[in-house]
């Protein structure tokens, strides 16, 4: 004989069962957690919901549709749970998976670098100071030039032997091309001597031209391109003297009070007469020995060779119509290079043209 209290036990049952699914479902973490639950749930042989299968024999007749439909309606719930709750955590795992990492917010910023000038434009920015101050205005020319500014105006005519030492890039162009008459990369900055003495028309002129000049050089000391400043000073009753006052200010500014400068007689196809200015070498002091050995940079002579004067050759005043009776003047010229390497040391040259950040934030 049923019982009419079966129905609704088990009716009470399997609604229970669908809640509790529901909440063990929530709290499965993975889809492996599911699956094991699915197993507890609708196993065919120990299954939770197969044990109370058993019972619906036991209701009365009359219960079993309605009891048979509590179950299916369970069942159906739970499938659909299961079902549902494998959605959510592949979901979730996808859209993890897209995620970015979360920002760690104690992590310290990343600051923007202070940009610093490069060593040579701190360098010829150093050295327009220091002439700026002993009165030179600071001029420019072109770095394509003209065959005739930079070598034939300057007392260098197409055979002559200077030329060579100043081998350089050759442009074609509508002047022509090659070696007469047409236009190259210049090769020193002396050529804006002839530019500017043209351009003031008559003494007096003081001025110094800072710019890249190029030859056909390439090793630790040479560059194809480098920066060379020229010096200039046309008027009256302008002597050696002056030449020589000047350039021993210009190295006590930049490499200290300390620094004596040493003439030594040379030549150059523009200027006469001619020399080469050592300074009394910035590592050893003009001693040269450091720390006890002999100091590699000056090769123990005490003294670095810096750069090329003279007094403006006559010729050189001829070739811009400056009467070389009534005016006379001196001309310089140094490696802005040469002076930053000295300066901060640098062993080679190259350094100053590869833009490496590593080096050029060195100098701050
Ligand atoms: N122009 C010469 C050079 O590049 C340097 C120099 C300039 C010499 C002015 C004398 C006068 O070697």
């Amino acid at each position: 004989m049923s019982d009419p209290g079966l129905t609704a036990q088990l009716t009470s049952d399997l609604r229970a069962l669908a809640e509790s699914a529901r909440d063990r479902l929530r709290a499965a973490a993975d889809a492996d957690a599911v699956l094991r639950l699915k197993g507890d749930l609708l196993g065919k042989q120990r299954g939770e919901l197969r044990a109370l299968e058993a019972r619906l024999r036991e209701v009365p007749k009359e219960d079993r549709p309605r009891a048979g439909q509590a179950f299916n309606e369970a069942k159906q719930e739970i499938e659909a749970l299961l079902g549902a709750r494998l959605d959510e955590i592949e979901r979730a795992r996808r859209r993890a998976a897209l995620e970015p990492l979360p920002a760690d917010v104690t992590l310290p910023g990343r600051r923007p670098g202070n940009g610093t000038l490069h060593p040579l434009t701190q360098t010829r920015t150093d050295l327009e100071a220091v002439f700026v101050r002993l009165g030179f205005d600071v001029c420019d020319g072109p770095e394509v030039e003209l065959d005739w500014y930079n070598f034939e105006a300057l007392g260098l005519p197409p055979y002559h032997p200077a030329r060579d030492a100043q081998d350089t890039f050759f442009v074609e162009g509508p002047h022509g091309a090659g070696r007469d008459g047409g236009l190259l990369l210049r090769t020193h900055t002396s050529p804006v001597q002839i530019r500017t003495m043209l351009a003031a028309g008559r003494p007096p002129v003081r001025m110094v031209c800072p710019g890249a000049v190029y030859r056909r050089d390439d090793d630790p000391t040479h560059s194809p391109m480098f920066m060379q400043i020229e010096g200039l000073c046309v008027g009256e009753g302008v002597t050696f003297a002056h030449l020589k006052w000047v350039l021993g200010e210009f190295a006590r500014q930049i490499f200290g009070a300390g620094t004596r400068t040493r003439f030594r007689p040379s030549f150059f196809p523009f200027t006469e007469p001619s020399a080469e200015v050592d300074v009394t070498c910035v590592f050893c002091g003009g001693s040269g020995t450091r720390d006890g050995a002999r100091c590699a940079v000056c090769k123990e002579t005490g003294w670095l060779e810096i750069l090329g004067c003279g007094m403006v050759d006559p010729v050189v005043l001829g070739h811009v119509g400056y009467d070389a009776e009534r005016w006379t003047g001196y001309a310089f010229g140094m490696g802005i290079d040469r002076i930053a390497m000295l300066r901060y040391g640098i062993n080679d040259i190259r350094l100053l043209y590869e833009n490496d950040l590593r080096f050029l934030g060195q100098f701050r």
